[in-house]
């Protein structure tokens, strides 16, 4: 079959991402946070973001329960609703990236093929996976929504780690545990981490 997209031609911008990270004085880049929910991605994301912008650096966050609200809407949790969302929010952050901004993505994002496809999209360097690896004991007794609550009782069906499987990067750029580690310390590991690879000075 033909693709829909086969008459479709290519656009080149004058303003190319190398321009704009030229004018940012930082490169753009995907830094990816998975983990179970209640991992503290979103804590990490938010909290790396604001010394980011500190600096100075252009970025912005993708959050699951806000991009689920709008441009994930119509999915669910089912492996496939799962993939899509992933799909959707690594195009999203790459186009993110290419507008020379610091994207940071907290989804729980449990299938390693959707996080490793994302990462291929694009160049070495540009995707930071960084795992927030805070034991499932951890996150339940947090349980700040108390969805995990609702998942053993049954009310949440394929709830990660409970009834969905979690697949847990074996190459990440960083794990970090929020259970056993101050969330400063994260951060501070997270900035020393992109200031070692360039992405920002
Ligand atoms: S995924 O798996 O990457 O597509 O999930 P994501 O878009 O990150 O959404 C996770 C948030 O949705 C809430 N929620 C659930 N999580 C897991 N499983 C089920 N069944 C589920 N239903 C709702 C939950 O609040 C997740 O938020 P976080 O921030 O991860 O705790």
């Amino acid at each position: 079959t033909t693709p829909v997209s086969s008459n479709v031609v290519w656009h080149q911008a004058t303003v190319t991402r190398q321009r704009r990270e030229l004018q940012n004085a930082h490169r753009g880049a995907i830094i990816w946070f998975t983990g179970l929910s209640g991992s503290g991605k979103s804590t990490l994301a938010h909290a790396v973001e604001e010394a980011l912008h500190q600096k100075g650096c252009r970025t912005f966050v993708l959050d699951g329960d806000n991009v689920r609200h709008g441009l994930c809407g119509d999915l669910g949790f089912s492996d496939a609703g799962r993939v899509e969302n992933i799909r959707r929010v690594g195009e999203v952050a790459k186009l993110f990236m290419e507008a020379g901004i610091i994207v940071l993505t907290a989804f729980i994002s449990p299938y390693r093929a959707d996080r490793e496809r994302v990462r291929s999209m694009v160049k070495e360097g540009d995707f930071i996976e960084i795992y927030c690896d805070t034991p499932i004991e951890v996150c339940e007794s947090r349980d700040v929504k108390g969805l995990y609550k609702k998942a053993r009782a049954g009310q949440i069906k394929e709830f990660t780690g409970i009834s969905s499987p979690y697949e847990a990067p074996e190459m990440p750029e960083l794990a970090l545990n929020t259970g056993t580690t101050d969330l400063q310390v994260c951060v501070n590991q997270v900035i020393d981490d992109l200031m070692r690879v360039g992405i920002t000075g």
